[in-house]
């Protein structure tokens, strides 16, 4: 967290959850600042962080299980109010002298909830409603001091509570969007119980992010490797608000963005924000490293290495400069840390080390968007002015369009690769646009996730006016997804896809075939290197 944590801050507890990351991002989108900290975290270093309330989150374990996650007692003593779901039910019960079982039947999916009694978490709800249920294990006795306040056919104790020491649980999960008053509970819970006030708006952030920075930069030089994506681009705006021309951005151009990318980055960050801006021109170098390079992954590792190389090149031509910003994300943080481990109990730990300082070269890091999920980065990036084709771009690899292109790029591959992909770009743009028109939402049902033109190693015949061609065919992939772990073709139109492929053979020399890429991920990958 750069500078010092809102003084409103619920944490959440991690057993583990599925829905983890869903329980702070619903409480942030309620417009309270929540964080993510390991279950077995002491209460005594948790009540250090001052959060205002505590969220346990579910988990896959069993509470007697020898190896279960478990939480130091001495949380439910914290004097804040307490909220657990699905195991965090079940390990409040466990642990103030309740019992838990293990159920025949699990209970997995929608469930009608049916409310025993008055109950504060879950006031301004009805009698009955619906709610979304993912367990085996239940409550069978509440602990002392606790009242039942809800059940199911299958869960005698769907919610319980004790407003005396201000602790409420659910077996049920509240945060996911299919438990209908989910998120009036959250609200009950925040504003209700714990007295909170909706006061982390984006613009009351950008305020602390800012002040933060520059307690921590005081006069010092700042550096940042500015790579036109979204991360990259608003921790440049956001530390250039912080501390003016004290910040110098590095521009790698490889050659291998697409089209009007590297322009774009001038015009934005050199003339609408007037940052100090090294462009660096690298596309000859990077093109004589990769002439006659066909491995994917030699491709990856190739320009990775070469990229740190040319930065720290520029950055120490700079005098003075003590700090690098850089955009790493909260999901980095949680994937680097939690997840890997299984979720619970491990030490959030952040990607210093993958920086491959040179010997002898070494710069302290600002990371302001540590601990902000992406579209809560997005909401910044538009908060700090910055233009919605870059906010909303959409994912695009750090290795670019070398692998887009099979085999050996070539300056001639690349040039027919970037004007395809420009007008696969325009087309599938203008189809989001019409559906962000109709529905209201950026990434609806079928509108297109990711969308880009590969350049596969072959040539096919054709037949342009009277004369015979042998030609590149250029693959265009259209992608549905929410994290790119998994994804579908995208359902597109037959007269989007005949525009996209009379546009290409007409406009792009040299190439005479278009075909679409019908393959979900898994089996495929969304790149096809
Ligand atoms: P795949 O092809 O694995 O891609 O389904 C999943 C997502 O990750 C992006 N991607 C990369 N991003 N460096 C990156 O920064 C890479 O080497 C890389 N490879 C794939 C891809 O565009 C998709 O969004």
């Amino acid at each position: 967290m750069p500078g010092k944590r809102p003084s409103q801050f619920v944490a959440v507890l991690d057993f583990g959850a599925q829905y983890g990351q869903l329980i702070a991002r619903r409480v942030r989108d309620l417009h309270v600042y929540s964080e993510i900290v390991p279950c077995d975290i002491p209460a005594a270093e948790l009540a250090a962080m001052g959060p205002c309330a505590v969220i346990l989150s579910g988990g896959p374990a069993s509470v007697y299980a020898d190896d279960a996650p478990d939480v130091d007692p001495a949380m439910f003593e914290l004097g804040v109010p307490v909220l657990g779901f699905c195991y965090g039910q079940q390990i409040m019960a466990a642990r103030l002298g309740g019992a838990v079982g293990h159920t025949d039947k699990g209970e997995y999916g929608p469930a009608t909830l049916v409310r025993d009694g008055a109950s504060m978490l879950l006031s301004d709800t009805p009698q009955e409603q619906t709610v979304w249920m993912s367990h085996r294990d239940a409550v069978t006795q509440v602990p002392e001091g606790f009242k039942v306040t809800a059940h199911t056919d299958t869960c005698p104790v769907a919610a319980m509570e004790c407003p005396r020491r201000r602790l409420y649980a659910t077996q049920f999960h509240p945060e996911v969007r299919h438990t209908d008053y989910g998120n009036k509970m959250l609200e009950t819970f925040l504003f209700g119980i714990c007295g909170l006030e909706p006061t982390w708006t984006m613009d009351n952030v950008v305020d602390d992010l800012v002040d933060g920075i520059r307690a921590q930069v005081g006069t010092g030089r700042v550096i940042l490797a500015l790579s036109g994506g979204v991360d990259s681009s608003v921790v440049a705006a956001l530390v250039h608000r912080a501390v003016g021309d004290q910040l110098t951005c590095v521009f790698v151009d490889h050659g291998m963005l697409r089209k009007g990318e590297p322009e774009l980055v001038e015009e934005v960050f050199r003339h609408q924000f007037d940052v100090p801006l090294v462009h660096v021109r690298a596309q000859d170098r990077y093109a004589a490293m990769l002439a006659g390079v066909t491995d994917p992954e030699e491709k990856r590792r190739l320009i990775g290495t070469e990229f740190w190389k040319v930065f720290f090149e520029e950055a120490t031509k700079l005098d003075g400069v003590r700090y690098l910003a850089q955009g790493t994300i909260y999901p980095d943080i949680i994937e680097s840390g939690a997840r890997k481990t299984g979720g619970k109990a491990s030490t959030i730990k952040s990607h210093h080390n993958l920086i491959p300082f040179p010997d002898g070269v070494h710069f302290d890091l600002i990371e302001p968007l540590d601990h902000f999920f992406k579209d809560e980065v997005r909401a910044l990036g538009v908060t700090l002015g910055l233009p919605e084709s870059m906010v909303y771009r959409q994912p695009f690899p750090g290795p670019g369009l070398a692998i887009r292109i099979i085999g050996e790029v070539t300056p001639e591959k690349l040039a027919i690769l970037k004007d395809a992909d420009a007008i696969v770009r325009e087309e599938l743009d203008a189809y989001n646009a019409r559906l962000f028109e109709k529905t209201g939402e950026r990434n609806s049902e079928h509108s297109c996730w990711q969308y880009f033109a590969v350049l596969p190693d072959i040539r096919s015949v054709g037949v342009m006016g009277d004369e015979r061609t042998y030609a590149r065919p250029v693959i265009v992939r259209a992608v549905e997804s929410s994290d790119a772990m998994t994804a579908d073709w995208a359902k597109l139109p037959y007269e989007v896809l005949g525009r996209i492929s009379s546009r290409i053979v007409g406009e792009v020399p040299c190439v005479n075939r278009v075909a679409y890429d019908v393959t979900p991920k898994p089996p495929a990958t969304i790149e096809w290197e």
